[in-house]
C-alpha cells in the first residue's frame, strides 16, 4: 500500500503539544540570540550541489571524503533521498521493529514492500543479528535499523553492526543506519557506522542534540557513486539548499562545542530524574538506556489509550503513544524539555499512573 501521509507527524506538529510536553526526543530549540555569528558570516545565494566548505567540514568530522557527503533537510529529507535512491518500487526493504514511523512510511510511498525485524523488550531492545538472519531473504535490497534507537535509545554494539553488514553484503544488500541520536552520546560516541564496511550508508543531522532543528543541516554518507545518485535525484525533490542556512550550519559546526555542553548540562541534569522516577513505578517496566533522549516504558495496566488521553486532559502532559511505535501498551517518554518541566510533568504522570489504580 502507497503511503501519503505520516501519521506520527501529524500527531507531533498538532497534537503533541501541552504544559508538560515530554513527547518531544530534541533538546530544546537555540534561539537566535544565542547563536553566534556575524552578518560577514551569512550569504544568500551559492553553488549547485551544495555548499563545498559546509560538505568538507561534515565530511572532516566523520573521517569521510567531501565525496561521502550529500546534504538534505534534516535526518528526515536524508532518509527520504537514501530510501529513494536506495529502493525501487516492488523492492523489499527489512525494517526494525518498534520503529520510527516515519521510516516505514516513506518506504511505503517509495512503493518498497516492508519486512519487519523485531528488537524485543524482553531483550532490552538489543539489535540482534540473528533477528535479522531470520528475515533477510535474496529479494532484501535494504536492512534498515536507528542507533540509537527510536524509541528505546539503546545503542548497539560495533561487533552486531559488522555482523549485519556482513549478512546484508551476503545477500547484495545495503545498510542504512539512522545516526540522528548517535550524537547524545557525546564523548563516548564510536565512529559512524558509515566505517564498518562498504555497504553501509549513513543519515544524521544537527537537528536533535544540539537544539538546531530550524537549520534543517541534515546529510547522508554514502560511496561516491550512491552520493552522487542522491543528488542527481534531490534535483526532483528540493532542487537546491537554502544558502544562508548552509551558512549558519557551518558556523554552527564551528561552534559545536557550546551546543554540545547546553546538550549535555540538561541531560545530565534530567536523566537522573526520569530513572528515579522510573525506579518509584512498579506500574512500568523500562529499559534504562545510558544515552540518548527518550525511553519507550511498557505500561503494566490496561487502557493505554485511556491513560495517555487522562494524562493530557487533566494534567495537561504529553508523552508519544506507543501506537505511533506500533508497541500499543509502550510510551515514550523524553528527557529534553527544561529540568523543571520534566519534574512537574513526571510528578503528573505518577498522579496520573495513580489515577488508573
Ligand atoms: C530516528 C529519527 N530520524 C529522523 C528524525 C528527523 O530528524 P530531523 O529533524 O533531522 O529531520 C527523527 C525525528 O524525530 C528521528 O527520531
Amino acid at each position: 500500500m502507497r503511503t501519503l501521509e505520516s501519521p506520527y507527524m501529524n500527531w507531533a506538529k498538532l497534537e503533541s503539544g501541552a504544559r508538560f510536553n515530554l513527547a518531544t526526543s530534541g533538546v530544546p530549540n537555540v534561539l537566535m540570540r544565542d547563536f553566534p555569528f556575524e552578518r560577514e558570516d551569512l550569504e544568500l545565494t551559492y553553488g549547485v550541489y551544495g555548499y563545498e566548505p559546509l560538505i568538507d567540514a561534515l565530511a572532516a568530522r566523520s573521517g569521510v571524503e567531501s565525496a561521502n557527503v550529500v546534504l538534505a533537510f534534516g535526518t528526515s529529507m536524508a532518509n527520504h533521498l537514501a530510501l529513494a535512491a536506495l529502493l525501487a518500487p516492488g523492492d523489499e526493504v527489512l525494517i526494525e521493529k518498534p520503529v520510527y514511523e516515519l521510516i516505514v512510511s516513506a518506504a511505503r510511498y517509495l512503493g518498497a514492500r516492508v519486512e519487519f525485524f523485531e528488537r524485543r523488550h524482553e531483550d532490552a531492545y538489543r539489535l540482534d543479528a540473528a533477528a535479522i538472519e531470520g528475515k533477510i531473504t535474496d529479494k532484501t535490497k535494504l536492512v534498515v535499523l536507528t542507533n540509537l534507537h527510536n524509541p528505546s535509545s539503546v545503542a548497539a554494539d560495533e561487533e552486531t553492526l559488522r555482523a549485519i553488514g556482513a549478512l546484508a553484503a551476503r545477500r547484495g544488500a545495503r545498510v542504512l543506519v539512522d545516526e540522528v541520536y548517535l550524537e547524545t552520546m557525546f564523548d563516548a560516541a564510536p565512529p559512524s557506522s558509515f566505517h564498518l564496511g562498504e555497504n553501509f550508508v549513513v543519515t544524521s543531522s544537527l537537528t536533535k542534540t544540539y537544539g538546531l532543528s530550524g537549520l534543517r543541516c541534515g546529510w547522508i554518507l554514502a560511496d561516491p557513486a550512491t552520493a552522487e545518485k542522491m543528488n542527481r535525484l534531490n534535483d526532483l525533490f528540493a532542487a537546491g539548499n537554502v544558502h544562508v542556512a548552509e551558512r549558519l550550519s557551518l558556523v554552527a559546526l564551528k561552534n559545536l562545542d557550546l551546543f554540545r555542553e547546553r546538550a549535555r548540562r540538561l541531560l545530565d541534569a534530567n536523566r537522573p530524574l526520569v530513572n528515579d522516577f522510573l525506579d518509584s513505578r512498579a506500574d512500568l517496566d523500562a529499559v534504562r538506556p545510558q544515552y540518548g533522549t527518550t525511553v519507550f516504558p511498557r505500561l503494566l495496566k490496561p487502557d493505554a489509550e485511556g491513560f495517555f488521553r487522562l494524562l493530557r486532559e487533566k494534567y495537561e502532559t504529553t508523552v508519544v503513544p506507543g501506537r505511533f511505535f506500533d508497541a500499543p501498551d509502550h510510551f515514550r517518554l523524553g528527557l529534553t524539555c527544561d529540568t523543571a518541566t520534566l519534574r512537574a510533568g513526571l510528578e503528573r504522570l505518577g498522579a496520573a499512573l495513580d489515577e488508573i489504580g
